[in-house]
């Protein structure tokens, strides 16, 4: 497959994995063979307890690590907050911000989303946006708007297709088997697409990366990343086994 944009496929582990994690880590970068590397970036979002011990093993198996969140400052009185310098020292190239059961557990809004991606930007970490529609939302033929408005709220126009990537995960489609029909992938994406274009520049908005996640396994990956602008998959659940993982980055091949 010809792709202008290299892909990039990142496992959000959320709140799972305890040191006994790392020997499946192990399997991940076994399975990461030199075709993959060729064809696809792999990102694994462990949970923070996990972050430097991964980070540390990482090199040589050709995946970098990701946090799952950040706070807006650098640091100070905070307690139980972990802020993106601390994130970059422990050895993340990147950091989810938004994810949507951030926003719905911690009353997280576009502002404070935002704040959240200068802070990786400010650190030198890739910040991954998640954007996505409730159930009631996308019922209400709103989808769009409500992506438009969380990509204009939360997105600093000082980023670039080097340090953003954006994730479209519909809050109905995560962790429950359900996902959107690829026309309806593509809509959005295109949206998010002209919508990036507005926020960034043409040129960078053109080459950054827009993910697909939401329920993605083995049996549907392969559907989904053929779908014009997704430029790789967000994994919750299938992320957790090396073979799951694997399997659904191995379409790129
Ligand atoms: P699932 O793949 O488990 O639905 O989770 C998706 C997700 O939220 C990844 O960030």
């Amino acid at each position: 497959m010809t792709r202008s944009i290299r892909p990039l496929i990142v496992g959000n582990w959320k709140m799972n994995g305890l040191t006994a994690s790392l020997n499946e880590f192990n399997a991940f970068g076994a399975g990461n063979d030199a075709a993959l590397r060729r064809a696809v970036d792999l990102m694994i979002c462990p949970p923070a307890t996990l972050l430097f011990a991964l980070a540390h093993s990482a090199p040589g198996k050709g995946i970098s690590i990701g946090a799952q969140d950040c706070h807006v400052k650098d640091s100070g009185a905070h307690t139980g907050d972990l802020s993106a310098v601390m994130l970059a020292d422990a050895g993340a190239s990147a950091v989810l911000v938004g994810h949507s059961e951030r926003r719905a557990d911690h009353g997280e809004n576009d502002a404070i989303v935002r704040a959240k991606a200068e802070a990786a930007y400010r650190n030198g970490l890739t910040a991954i946006v998640c954007v996505g529609e409730t159930r009631a939302e996308r019922e209400a033929g709103k989808t769009l708007s409500v992506i438009r408005r969380q990509l204009k709220g939360s997105v600093p126009e000082m980023m670039t297709a080097h340090d953003l990537v954006i994730g479209y995960e519909p809050v109905w489609a995560i962790g429950t088997g359900l996902t959107p029909t690829a026309k309806d992938v593509e809509e959005v994406h295109a949206a998010i697409r002209a919508e990036l274009k507005k926020i960034i520049g043409k040129e960078e908005g053109a080459r950054t990366r827009i993910l697909y996640g939401g329920s993605v396994k083995p049996t549907n990956a392969k559907e989904l990343l053929a779908v014009a602008n997704v430029d790789g998959l967000l994994v919750g659940g299938a992320s957790l086994k090396a073979e799951d993982f694997l399997t659904i980055a191995g379409f790129y091949r």
